[in-house]
């Protein structure tokens, strides 16, 4: 049987008691695997690799060693959700890597997107490689591999990261709990582990991260214009029932006039976007009411240094892609 096949015979888990026969087949089969040993375990704070954290957390508890990389590009209050959830609720032996001058010190000045993409990815490895180096007795790696990553790498779809081998220099074995799940099966097993439900109904979020919501060259004083107006935009938008799948801010590259306390004023145009979809493959703008547009605006405008304008990109995907880059 391959292992990276779902077995047709496997129940949907769409229920806190499956989700618990779950949790408790997947516990037992990696004590088996990991026995005494030690793994290691990228934690970005999204979905998959939080479930996997807390699924490990519970079969092998101090056995499990978790790397937190903040890269400068997270959303307002993510490092410090990670730390309060994993390490002071849940107990994890978390390693917290302050790399944020780091991946600024290597961006400053590119504007390319792919670029960009390309060097977070390597800089993302290598810091991770780094910290692997500097433990002892590490023989697994943890993965929050899905099935789609799985049947997309098949499909030739997308080459994902976390299927096709390990980066040269990590020479692990794999740990991958949840690699036969649906993202809605993922989501069932997260709440049943006792995650938050916003970091188990997460919307999805590019592992660039706020790199590519900061078109252009990225600069510290943009990029926590983003962040603030980012966060400002989501806690309106979650008001919204339901919330639509995607939604966030980005700040082009480009100032406008402006006008402050009687004096030009050069300020940046916050964008908002808020998406319908499926798969992401197509996807539609979501209507947002006149009252909570003017209310966006308003704090933007008032609580956001350097904005001046804030402009809604209601676009559709084709021709517009969700991201801005
Ligand atoms: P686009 O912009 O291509 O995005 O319409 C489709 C979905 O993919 C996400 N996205 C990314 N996710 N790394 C990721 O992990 C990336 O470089 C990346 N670019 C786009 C995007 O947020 C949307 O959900």
């Amino acid at each position: 049987m391959d292992p990276n096949v779902r077995p047709e015979t496997m129940e949907r888990i769409t229920s806190p008691e499956l989700a618990q026969a779950f949790i408790d087949e997947q516990i037992a089969a990696v004590r088996k695997q990991v026995g005494d040993k030690k793994v290691l375990l990228a934690l970005s704070g999204g979905v998959d690799s939080s479930v996997v954290a807390a699924l490990l957390i519970k079969a092998i508890g101090d056995q499990l060693v978790c790397v937190h990389v903040n890269h400068g590009l997270l959303r307002k209050g993510e490092p410090e959700q990670v730390i309060r959830v994993f390490k002071e609720e849940l107990g994890a032996n978390l390693i917290y890597v302050d790399a944020v001058d780091r991946f600024l010190g290597k961006l400053a000045g590119v504007a390319d997107p792919e670029t960009k993409r390309k060097i977070i990815g390597k800089e993302f490895i290598d810091v991770f490689a780094e910290e692997a180096s500097k433990l002892e007795g590490i023989k697994f790696l943890g993965q929050g591999t899905i099935y789609p990553d799985i049947l997309e790498s098949k499909d030739g779809i997308k080459a994902h990261h976390n299927v096709g081998g390990l980066p040269e220099g990590l020479d692990f074995e794999l740990v991958e709990p949840i690699k036969l799940l649906y993202k809605d099966e993922v989501r069932v097993v997260g709440k049943a582990l006792g995650l938050p439900d916003n970091m188990v109904y997460r919307q999805p979020f590019p592992g660039p991260g706020l790199g590519v919501r900061c078109t252009g060259a990225i600069t510290r004083d943009r990029l926590e214009a983003v962040r603030e107006a980012d966060a400002i935009f989501r806690e309106e938008i979650d008001k919204m029932d339901p919330t639509p799948w995607q939604y966030f801010v980005a700040i082009p590259d480009v100032k406008s006039t402006g006008i402050k306390d009687g004096k030009r004023y050069m300020g940046w145009a916050a964008v908002i976007r808020a998406v319908q979809t499926k798969d992401a493959v197509t996807a539609k703008s979501v209507e947002i009411p006149w009252t909570t547009l003017c209310t966006i605006r308003d704090r933007i405008i008032a609580e956001v240094p350097g904005i001046n304008r804030v402009l809604w990109d209601f676009s559709d995907k084709p021709v517009a892609t969700i991201e801005w880059e």
